[in-house]
């Protein structure tokens, strides 16, 4: 046992603590750079620079045999994987979508994804009440959907699917043990729809069944490879993006401010809502060699659980308002809940991009955002946010067009 070895007995994937983390995660921070969870035989990593730290140093801090908190998930489930691989193997399938994702695809792509977005802000908005969940769920099913190469496939199975993918990275509990099934579904799905006849070059899938053509990949990849993008491009969007529109109802003045400007604060309205509570809350690493993390001793073959929904939260990095959601916080896109390092998110552009154009079709017609009711949390090893978020909006085309006068945005100052 190493030296100098702070632990706690915290039951971090208890319903109790999944709904709300953050004393728990005050503690862990409070308590020290690596933390031994007794319960699950892990070292919980919870201040913004270790975990960055870690994520900068894989050769150290491995994904694979490491990534999920058992050895069934680790091994059997996503071993191989673009998420629980490393090095040239990691490199080599995280190349098959790269051009696909990056920057300049999400330009050709960004016409369709604002005119979707602004059909959908209309038809949801119609009434004056709207799902904020149903309408980002709408909104990033029908794009992953459309690019990966499978529009008519069964989107509750890839709904419930991807969430379950999510619970199974988790320790072995009753939602590791209800998602199992559910996850092999969505594989399964994923095997009778993306066959080579079935789908169209130019999507993911396309592209996946080319490296594997062209001798980059081998075919056993090609479908693993299609699941981890899948699961990993729903929920995580849908959760963040709902919880952006319930911070921007709780907080009026920024929903004005962001109307005023929404070029340029609907990104880090997304990016302030992902800080604030990170749709992936943790992730985990397997040590490669010893090392120290902060004056704690790690030893070879352990595994830390790196805390991304605590590092958002860390008043080191964001001050003594760490709790509080501001969109104009300098920097706010410096947060972790889309990783780092070698893992960074893989779906970034597309993520901003999807939350950008929903957030200004928004901004366009909704003077007034209200919260409807208290939103429903959903419960899960690893994500953070709603099933459910009742919004109220006053609409107002005529004013909503460019011009209006509202009040100004401070470039500083209390954000409410
Ligand atoms: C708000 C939305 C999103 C959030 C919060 C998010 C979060 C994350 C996080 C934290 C990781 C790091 C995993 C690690 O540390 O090992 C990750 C990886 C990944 N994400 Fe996202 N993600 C989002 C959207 C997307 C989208 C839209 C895609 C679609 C392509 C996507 C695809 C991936 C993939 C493929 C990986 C694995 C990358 C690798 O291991 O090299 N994500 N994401």
């Amino acid at each position: 046992m190493p030296a100098f070895a702070p632990s706690l007995s915290l039951p971090l994937f208890d319903e109790s603590v999944l709904a709300d983390p953050y004393r728990a995660y005050g503690e862990l921070r409070a308590t020290g750079a690596a933390v031994r969870l007794e319960e699950y035989g892990v070292w919980a990593v919870s201040r913004h620079a270790d975990v960055a730290k870690i994520l900068k140093s894989p050769d150290v801090f491995a994904s694979e045999g490491g990534i999920a908190l058992t050895d069934l998930a680790n091994q059997q489930i996503l071993g191989g994987t673009v998420f629980a691989s490393d090095g040239a193997r990691h490199a080599k399938l995280r190349k098959v979508l790269s051009k696909q994702l990056a920057p300049r695809a999400m330009k050709n792509l960004a016409d369709r994804i604002v005119a979707r977005a602004e059909d959908l802000v209309a038809t949801y908005t119609e009434s004056g009440r709207f799902d904020a969940v149903a309408l980002s769920r709408h909104m990033v099913c029908d794009t992953v959907m459309e690019l990966m190469g499978m529009p008519g496939a069964d989107r509750e199975v890839l709904l419930s699917g991807a969430a379950a993918t999510f619970d199974v990275f988790g320790p072995d509990n009753d939602r590791y043990q209800q998602a199992l099934p559910l996850a092999s579904r969505m594989v399964e799905l994923l095997h009778d729809k993306l066959t080579r006849e079935n789908v169209a070059s130019g999507t993911w899938m396309g592209a996946i069944f080319e490296a594997v053509d062209a001798g980059q990949i081998e075919e056993a990849d090609a479908i693993p490879l299609a699941s981890a993008y899948t699961a990993a491009a729903i929920d995580t969007t849908v959760l963040g993006l709902a919880d952006c529109i319930v911070q921007l109802a709780r907080h009026p003045k920024q929903w004005q401010a962001l109307r005023r400007d929404p070029v340029r604060w609907s990104a880090p309205a997304f990016h302030e809502a992902l800080r604030l509570e990170a749709p992936i809350q943790g992730f985990g690493r397997r040590l490669t060699e010893p090392t120290t993390l902060g004056g704690v001793d790690l030893a070879e073959g352990e595994q830390v659980w790196l805390l991304y929904g605590s590092a958002g939260r860390d008043d080191r990095r964001w001050g003594d308002d760490a709790n509080t959601y501001d969109i104009r916080r300098p920097r706010n896109d410096n947060h972790l809940a889309f990783g780092g390092g070698p893992h960074l998110c893989a779906g970034v552009p597309l993520a901003v991009l999807q939350a950008r154009s929903i957030l200004r079709a928004l901004a366009a017609r909704c003077t007034h955002l209200t919260l409807d009711g208290e939103p429903v949390r959903v419960l899960n090893n690893l994500l953070r946010g709603y099933s459910q978020a009742a919004i109220a909006v006053d609409l107002s085309p005529r004013t909503a067009a460019a011009g209006i006068d509202l009040p100004q945005a401070r470039p500083q100052g209390p954000a409410s």
